[in-house]
């Protein structure tokens, strides 16, 4: 029988995850039909609900419903605990389960390009739910530290202080983006400033060996200053397929490779 699976967002007609979830299906010979589904801001939780009541086999969940998703689950993973936010949803033996696949698609991006993040140290751009969402994956590939910059300081202190006892092996620091120094492995953009077409800078006083966007096809600053210093950088579409790919090898226990679609 064919799987039944869908995305779920406000709006909804930007995603790509249909297309994806097709490609690995035909790579793998899974049976399955997977489509957008809109919900009115109101209608995410009864919408979610009827889906599985119909039979509805997985669930991915965009903006603006990723917190509303993890409040809906009954049980979810560690990484999902700690990102505070669900993209995955299933149903197991009556309950609905989720789980948050983002910062493992971002690994599985960054082991695709074969920057390596054993005993690396990190600086991410931004302090919310996108960083967030990171962290734990970053530290189980790891990470042996992570500093969070945020142009509001105490959002970066706050997270930090959050997340610090989940990974006591892995240094969490706060910092302001006006304060940016030192050297880094990887510097990861998870402000929404490329979004909105804004512009960040990187001083001189920082140093860094890759760079990576997590954002994809906009203009971006960040990519810009990584380009003009020789930085290999990346953009965040192997995230995107990263994050689908880990969905559906939760949903149907088989996991087509990253690079065969990037
Ligand atoms: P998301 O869930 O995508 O992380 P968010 O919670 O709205 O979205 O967070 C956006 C992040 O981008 C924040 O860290 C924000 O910084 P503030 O906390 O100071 O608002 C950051 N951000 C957005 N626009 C920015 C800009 N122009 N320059 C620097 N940081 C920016």
């Amino acid at each position: 029988m064919t799987k039944q699976f869908a995305v779920i967002g406000n709006p909804i007609e930007q995603s790509r995850s249909p297309e994806l979830h097709h490609a690995f299906a035909k790579k793998t010979g899974i049976d399955l039909n997977y489509v957008k589904r809109f919900a009115e801001l109101n209608e995410f939780e009864n919408s979610v609900q009827e889906f599985f009541q119909n039979n509805g086999a997985g669930m991915n969940v965009t903006v603006p419903f990723k917190e509303r998703a993890f409040n809906l689950c009954d049980e979810l993973t560690a990484r999902a605990k700690i990102a505070k936010a669900v993209n995955t949803l299933w149903k197991k033996d009556g309950k609905l389960h989720g789980d948050n696949t983002d910062g493992q698609g971002l690994v599985d991006a960054i082991h695709a390009l074969d920057w390596s993040l054993d005993e690396s140290s990190i600086l991410i751009l931004g302090a919310g739910g996108a960083t967030r969402g990171v962290i734990y994956p970053l530290v189980q590939a790891g990470a042996k530290k992570i500093v969070i910059a945020n142009r509001t300081l105490s959002r970066a202190e706050q997270l930090v202080n959050d997340l610090q006892s989940a990974v006591p092996t892995t240094t969490l620091l706060a910092c302001g983006l006006d304060q940016l120094q030192g050297q880094f492995d990887l510097v990861i953009n998870a402000t929404s400033a490329s979004l909105t077409g804004d512009t960040l800078t990187l001083p001189d006083a920082l140093q860094f060996k890759y760079a990576y966007e997590m954002a994809y096809g906009k203009p971006s600053s960040f990519i810009d200053q990584a380009k003009q210093r020789g930085v290999p950088y990346a953009e965040g579409y192997g995230m995107l397929v990263g994050q689908a790919i880990e969905a559906f090898s939760i949903w149907n226990g088989i996991k087509p490779a990253l690079k065969d679609f990037i």
